[in-house]
């Protein structure tokens, strides 16, 4: 079901088709507008409010700099008052976002509300794990939770729009924004995109709980070759269609109110001015009914991509090609009113985007409540109930990598910790951390301590370079156990932050390798926004409990699952390579005519394993799980699939059942397995339940050397099991 068509009604349209009639070219160029601060520290924040920051740890010195430096004089109130802006990026403070408001709405022609945007991505002041983090949930219920959450809290600041869910698939460890997505597989991130969508607006856009969401970055920006961050994207159509484009397809249906272009060219043709994907696909395939807008300076870019003589000739081209909101880049406000007056574009075109973005804002309730009730965040900041949920989708987003029976740990035991990172607040809130602080965040050593663990910390090891062996070696002497806190800071993922080498930086492996060797019992816990190469550091230890960056409760989700109270049950959504030199690596690859295998003219490295380090799907328990009885039945437009799973261990665990399926034989290559379904289920020790789940006819389509799409009949394999390594399987012939 499509639910664009809701915000296509007579009462709305007939308010756009008024207020058009009202306004000057200036003011409807003006809703096109959108304006972003300078670096970190938003528009008009005080030199007293960043010393506060500053003071208080929410900033670091750097980002105070930045601020000072940032900071606007004004906050262009005057060109509010005309109306010549319609939308902000990154204004903070519910008080002046309603300053901003009042202005918009008391003191311009039109009375026109304004559109607030920031990057609330996985939390405002609550934050939650990074994306890449909770999709090793797979509960959508959880997905859809957390971003309920994090709606509420936004609302509350005065912000009424997120650039989220970020839904571009990645394959490519090196690309830094693997960490802002739900890894690598298209189907999950479908999931997650829906239930994203649901939770930051819910089913009515006007809530006043709820805000814009916005799924980005559109499209194939994870395809960026080498991994290297905005770098082009050339891959054939059948791949944009069948990896890429679902997340978003799955996104519109469920009602997203804004789309983003992403900064990439695809196949030579930049996003921001690609009207194939905007008019083809999103507009008439689609029928998408809300607003575009491009990413952040990306219409003035199209300079630099060689596709736009200057910003006038790139205005032009996103105007038509859809784009409805120039992020930033001043090329719509400084070039659409020229464009007009040469007759290169017609009012049709000005009025098409702006009914867009009035019709967001129409059906977001902004005309009859603008403003925001500056007593309720604080309130709910950080509330009980919000940190709570904060804890649980921590822990049900760690995974277990390996474990040789030395967890859980008895809470009654002395241990050393080690690595900097175990006492580092803020590295537990990952990239776009909205407007998360350090002292509002439990570390490991917090949760430690919070714990009442009896343990001895010293960082003898930091993320780039430094290592006191001596001080190790002291601080682990009268010991058994040890856990070391290694990975990455949180800049070195996200945006901009793309990586040649994925191994464990600077000497974090040597310390592993220095308690390995005197004997002691070794955890490794990592922290880190993308896969890393860390076969080393997996061979010198007992465990290796992937916490990734997992928010406000970072410290305490962590000791839950170290400790046994909570059972981990994370399973992994991206492929861990044995090294940098094998990205991109992905499980759902084809076959090729020469399969990966020891023969020595087959599709491998000679220098690498032939699997990978883990698997997509991979995670560990404190318990293990049987599965059996595997039976598929063929409907008219779906297989249904029924498999027993039991608990063969000692202690209650969540499963993910997963179903992959392999299309035998097709007129194009096929993958090798294709996550199809999915479903978690409860079991108590010994304990046995028959698991059935669905997999429609449709999904196992695809696109045929003529782009049509298709379904070939023939011999289906489907494999059921606890990670895309499952053999079980039974091949059944669908015509
Ligand atoms: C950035 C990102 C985009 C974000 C926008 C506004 O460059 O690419 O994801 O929403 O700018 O912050």
């Amino acid at each position: 079901m499509n639910l664009q068509e809701k915000y296509n009604n007579p009462i709305t349209n007939e308010k756009i088709n008024k207020l058009l009639d009202e306004m000057t070219i200036d003011e409807k160029i003006g809703q096109l507008n959108q304006v972003g601060p300078s670096p970190v520290g938003g528009f008009e924040i005080s030199l007293k409010e960043l010393d506060k920051m500053l003071k208080s740890g929410r900033i670091s010195q750097q980002e105070y700099e930045n601020s000072v430096r940032g900071m606007y004089s004004d906050l262009r109130e005057e060109e509010v008052r005309q109306g010549k802006i319609g939308s902000f990026l990154g204004v903070k403070g519910v008080d002046k976002c309603n300053k901003l408001q009042h202005i918009a709405v008391d003191e311009s022609r039109l009375g026109i509300p304004l559109l607030i945007g920031l990057d609330i991505v996985h939390g405002y002041r609550t934050i939650f794990p990074i994306p890449l983090a909770e999709s090793c949930c797979w509960d959508e219920d959880m997905f859809e939770k957390t971003s309920s959450i994090a709606a509420k809290e936004t609302a509350a600041s005065g912000i009424n729009w997120t650039f989220a869910p970020m839904i571009d698939v990645a394959r490519d460890a090196r690309w830094g924004r693997i960490a802002e997505g739900a890894g690598e597989d298209t189907y999950l991130t479908s999931c997650f995109a829906k239930a994203k969508v649901r939770g930051f607006q819910g089913n009515e856009l006007s809530n006043p709980e709820k805000i814009i969401s916005c799924a980005k970055h559109f499209v194939a920006y994870g395809a960026a070759i080498g991994g290297r961050d905005y770098n082009t994207a050339d891959v054939s159509l059948q791949t944009v269609f069948e990896t890429y484009l679902p997340p978003f397809e799955a996104a519109v249906n469920e009602g997203a109110a804004s789309i983003m272009s992403s900064f990439n060219d695809l196949n030579g043709v930049p996003c921001t001015t690609n009207s194939f994907l905007f008019q083809e696909i999103l507009r008439k395939n689609w029928k998408f009914n809300g607003l575009v807008v491009s990413d952040a300076g990306a219409i003035g870019e199209c300079v630099n991509h060689g596709t736009a003589s200057d910003k006038k000739d790139a205005a032009y081209q996103a105007l038509k090609a859809g784009i409805d909101i120039d992020m930033n880049s001043s090329s719509f406000s400084d070039n659409i009113k020229l464009l007009l007056e040469q007759g290169k574009i017609t009012i049709d075109d000005i009025d098409r985007a702006v009914s867009n973005v009035l019709r967001i804002k129409i059906e977001s309730g902004l005309f009859e409540n603008p403003y925001t009730d500056e007593a309720l965040g604080e309130k709910l900041y950080l509330c009980e109930e919000h940190k709570s949920l904060a804890r649980d989708s921590a822990r049900k987003s760690i995974v277990l990598l390996k474990n040789d029976g030395v967890l859980p740990l008895e809470k009654n035991i002395k241990i050393a910790v080690v690595g900097e990172l175990a006492n580092m607040r803020l590295e537990m809130l990952g990239t776009w951390r909205g407007m998360g602080c350090e002292q509002e965040t439990v570390s490991l050593i917090d949760g430690l301590r919070e714990n009442g663990i009896n343990f001895v910390f010293e960082p003898c090891c930091s993320v780039d370079g430094f290592f006191d062996k001596e001080k190790l070696l002291t601080v682990i002497k009268d010991v058994d156990i040890v856990i070391a806190a290694v990975g990455e800071y949180q800049n070195m993922s996200g945006e901009a932050a793309s990586l040649r080498n994925i191994d464990l930086h600077g000497r974090q492996n040597e310390m592993l390798k220095a308690i390995f060797d005197e004997g002691k019992k070794l955890i490794t816990v990592l922290f880190n926004g993308r896969p890393l190469a860390i076969t080393e550091a997996v061979n010198n230890s007992n465990a290796v409990v992937e916490a990734w960056q997992l928010g406000s409760q970072a410290g305490n989700a962590i000791c839950d699952v170290i400790f046994g109270d909570y059972n981990p049950s994370g399973r992994l959504t991206t492929t861990f390579p044995n090294n940098s030199g094998e990205c991109p690596i992905y499980y759902n690859h084809v076959s090729t005519g020469r399969p990966t295998s020891e023969i020595k003219h087959s599709c491998k490295y000679m220098d690498s394993p032939l699997t990978p380090l883990f698997p997509f799907g991979f995670g560990l328990s404190y318990t293990d799980y049987q599965y059996d009885n595997l039976v598929l039945s063929k409907a008219k437009d779906e297989i249904s699939v029924s498999v027993d799973v039991r608990n063969i261990g000692s202690v209650e665990g969540t499963e993910t059942v997963q179903v992959y399926v392999k299309d035998c034989v097709a007129s194009r290559t096929r993958p090798v397995r294709e996550l199809k379904a999915f479903k978690k289920v409860t079991l108590k020790p010994s304990e046995l339940k028959t698991v059935k789940m669905v997999v429609p006819k449709d999904s196992l389509m695809f696109y045929d050397a003529n782009m049509k799409k298709v379904f070939e009949t023939g011999d289906f394999e489907f494999f059921v099991g606890h990670d895309s390594t499952a053999v079980l399987s039974k091949i059944v012939t669908i015509d």
